[in-house]
């Protein structure tokens, strides 16, 4: 197996710790990045040490292009290189649309947006020179749907921006070996739920439904996949 390094971001918890456990089955070592967490982080690096993978967590706020930069210079100085970044950080505030702030349309853009750029951008360097890298980012089932969202509208429009992002690097980085593509959830079990709905009315996924297909997208099977976006979402509005 050649030496690969991947980095979750938000792996504290959720769908981010269960991607960390998925691909350390598959890679050499795995970053684990949080915020606040970090009892819960470092509890997930000692799972993953114990399963004979390397391990390390790294906080960052990936709201502030400075951090999101160093995170990645980070985890390089610790593991020599980033092969697979999983953008995995997207916090989902819930407000009228006609109520918004400007602070409110910040931490939806920085935080599933700007952030995952800025960790994209810094990456991209050390992939480029391996000539392999792959970029996953989380986006959210609707993304693909150009639809109204009266009680998410910052979330859709930054989740949708980060997909065309995912397809403009996918295009910019397909002569340098590098792939990047979206998986795409619906509501997964311990998610958020919009007060409408109710639980009967969909299936829900699983975290470990995002893993498999995140896995999939980091190996080097799916070389030949970029720019899509794989949405795990049940029948969660089919
Ligand atoms: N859960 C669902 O049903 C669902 C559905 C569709 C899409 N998604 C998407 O799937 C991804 C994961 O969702 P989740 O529900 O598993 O997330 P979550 O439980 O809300 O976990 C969020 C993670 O992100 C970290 N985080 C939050 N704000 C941050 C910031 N400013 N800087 C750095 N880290 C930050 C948290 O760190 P700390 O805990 O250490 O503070 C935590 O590790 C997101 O992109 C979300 O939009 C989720």
């Amino acid at each position: 197996m050649s030496l690969r390094i991947a980095l979750v971001t938000g792996a504290s918890r959720g769908i981010g710790r269960a991607i960390a456990l998925r691909l350390a089955q598959d890679v050499s070592g795995v970053a684990v990045h949080y915020l606040s967490r970090r009892e819960d982080a470092q509890e997930l690096a000692a799972e993953i040490h114990s399963r004979g993978k390397l391990s390390a967590v790294f906080r960052a706020d990936l709201t502030k292009k400075a951090q999101a930069a160093g995170l990645i210079r980070k985890v390089e100085e610790k593991f020599a290189r980033v092969d697979i970044l999983v953008n995995n950080v997207g916090p989902l505030r819930f407000k009228a649309w006609d109520e918004l702030e400007v602070a409110d349309w910040e931490s939806a853009l920085r935080g599933n947006l700007f952030g995952a750029y800025f960790a994209m951008k810094a990456a991209l360097a050390g992939m480029r020179q391996r000539k392999w890298g792959r970029v996953v980012n989380i986006g959210y089932s609707r993304a693909e749907h150009l639809a109204s969202f009266p009680t998410i509208m910052p979330y859709a429009a930054a989740k949708t921006g980060l997909l065309i992002l995912t397809r403009t690097a996918a295009a910019a980085e397909a002569l340098n070996g590098i792939t990047v593509n979206m998986v795409s959830p619906g509501i997964i079990r311990g998610g958020a739920m919009p007060a409408s709905r109710t639980l009967s009315e969909t299936a829900l996924g699983e975290v470990g439904d995002v893993a498999e297909a995140v896995a999939y997208l980091a190996s080097d099977a799916a070389g030949a996949v970029t720019g899509t976006n794989l949405i795990v979402a049940g029948t969660w509005k089919m």
